[in-house]
């Protein structure tokens, strides 16, 4: 047997221990894997890929980004503007389908997000021996209560909050911190409480700048003189205006820009010195934590076992410490949020964390 592997979308810490999984796996089985370089153009004549062997996979675990390459934009994009989907054109899987059968390959395994995982579920029912692995930093994708990537997002969180604090109490500032996580508050949410904020705002959890303004004025009454507000690129302001950046190639809207609007008010509202911070693409680089690994790599050696068994149109998911599958379609075009009132808000709340309202 011959199987493909393909990353899609935005990179994420993992993506190489996935690899290192199906490699590892299918070696195991005496199988061929063939990675194809940057997502699905790698498919399209005359294809784009490499054969890979366990010593290709040597020190790759450590780390971040992919070895194959990646793109979330190009032919196969399935998610533009506002989360509308548009199908890939007949055409253009006509093509990478001839790539699939002239190279043999009997399994193929999309390790992408909801827009890459929308394409994989077009490509299955369009006869593909398609299985996926869910990715992203977000953790936004249902039917699997973790992604790999997302730990990693978190710790980097974690870490720049660290940092601002000491800024935040030598100063008596208001620092925010804007994070990633588009349209889910789960980075903001985990990085947040690991991370000591007072403030966290999440798209799930409408806010009000005159509460927060409340909120710090009580800190300030008690005697703290700093605060940490962390909030999630996608959370709406209060009159319901998404903050973005410019459009990119395929469309999709780039989230960005909430933190220095928020920085704004917050320091016309209480008079204290405020500054913002974005910290962007730090969320998706560097090295995965050992939580991402294992998962990546689970992920990878559960790909295969999906292959073998002719499991097509499933994707690996992480269940209660299990790791699973499920049809792709139970995973795609519904996001998985953050409960407003779940037992996690609750929990940041009842340490005295504002969730701005
Ligand atoms: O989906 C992962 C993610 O990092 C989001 O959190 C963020 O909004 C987006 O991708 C950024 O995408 P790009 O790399 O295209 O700017």
């Amino acid at each position: 047997m011959k199987i493909g592997i393909l990353n899609s979308g935005g990179d994420c810490p993992g993506l190489n221990a996935v690899i290192h999984g199906v490699v590892g796996a299918a070696n195991q089985r005496g199988w061929e894997v063939i990675g194809f370089r940057d997502g699905f153009e790698g498919l399209l004549p005359p294809g784009d890929y490499t054969v890979l062997k366990p010593h290709d996979t040597i020190g790759i675990l450590k780390l971040g980004g992919t070895i194959l390459g990646t793109t979330n934009k190009g032919h196969f994009t399935t998610k533009i503007g506002k989360g509308d989907i548009a199908e890939v054109p007949a055409e253009i899987v006509a093509k990478a389908k001839r790539t699939m059968d002239q190279l043999g390959i009997g399994a193929l395994i999309i390790v992408g997000g909801d827009g890459s995982l929308t394409t994989a579920l077009q490509l299955y029912h369009e006869g593909w021996p398609v299985i996926g692995v869910p990715k992203t930093i977000d953790n936004d994708l249902s039917a699997t209560a973790m992604t790999f990537g997302f730990d990693s997002a978190v710790s980097t969180v974690v870490d720049g909050l660290d940092r601002l604090h000491t800024t935040a109490a030598s100063h008596k500032r208001i620092m925010v911190l804007e994070v990633m996580g588009r349209h889910a508050g789960w980075i903001a949410l985990w990085g947040g409480i690991a991370g000591g904020a007072d403030v966290i705002l999440i798209p799930e959890i409408p806010f009000s700048f005159e509460k927060i303004a409340a909120f710090i004025k009580r800190r300030e009454a008690g005697g703290h003189h700093s605060t940490l507000v962390v909030v999630a690129e996608g959370a709406p302001m209060p009159e319901g205006e998404l903050v973005t950046l410019d459009a990119n190639c395929s469309g999709e809207v780039r989230l960005g820009g909430i933190g220095e609007r928020v920085a704004t008010r917050l320091q016309s509202l209480t008079g204290k010195e405020t500054r913002s911070c974005t910290l962007g693409h730090l969320q998706r680089g560097g090295a995965p934590t050992s939580l991402d690994r294992i998962l990546g790599m689970r992920f990878g050696v559960m790909a295969v076992n999906l292959a073998a068994e002719g499991t097509f149109g499933h994707m690996v998911s992480y269940q209660a410490y299990h790791v699973d599958s499920v049809p792709i379609s139970e995973a795609v075009n519904q996001l998985r949020l953050v409960q407003a009132d779940g037992e996690l808000v609750q929990a940041a709340k009842a340490v005295g964390i504002c969730m701005g309202d």
